[in-house]
């Protein structure tokens, strides 16, 4: 395991459809989902404004909604995907192991 490795969690820690944010250092606050027993993690401020996502609704088909004004996500690249969310948000690579969740920050980003 490398350094770039940020623990977030135990992969029991977080229930199907659970987001939790966590503010790995040198890097503004991320958002970590948990869908159909899976681990994604984007930016967790909203392209649109300055919402919290991890303050929104994930569904089980990888979709964020943004709390604010309800401009969705899909967690698993970023891309926006419905009104008023038009530019992409950061997704960030999710290593999964020994039952440990980590963030992968030094593998860059997920191009949308
Ligand atoms: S701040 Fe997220 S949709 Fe407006």
């Amino acid at each position: 395991m490398g350094t770039s490795h940020f623990y977030v969690c135990d992969t029991d820690a977080m229930v199907n459809g659970e987001i939790r944010q966590v503010t790995p250092p040198g890097a503004g606050p991320v958002a970590v989902y948990r869908v159909a027993d899976a681990f994604y993690a984007t930016d967790d401020t909203c392209s649109h404004g300055q919402a919290l996502l991890s303050e929104g609704e994930v569904d089980e088909d990888c979709v964020v909604e943004c709390p604010w004004h309800g401009g969705t996500f899909d967690v698993r690249t970023g891309q926006a995907l419905s009104f008023p969310c038009v530019l992409p948000i950061r997704a960030y690579p999710v290593a999964v192991e020994s039952n440990k969740v980590y963030l992968d920050l030094d593998a860059g980003t997920i191009k949308p």
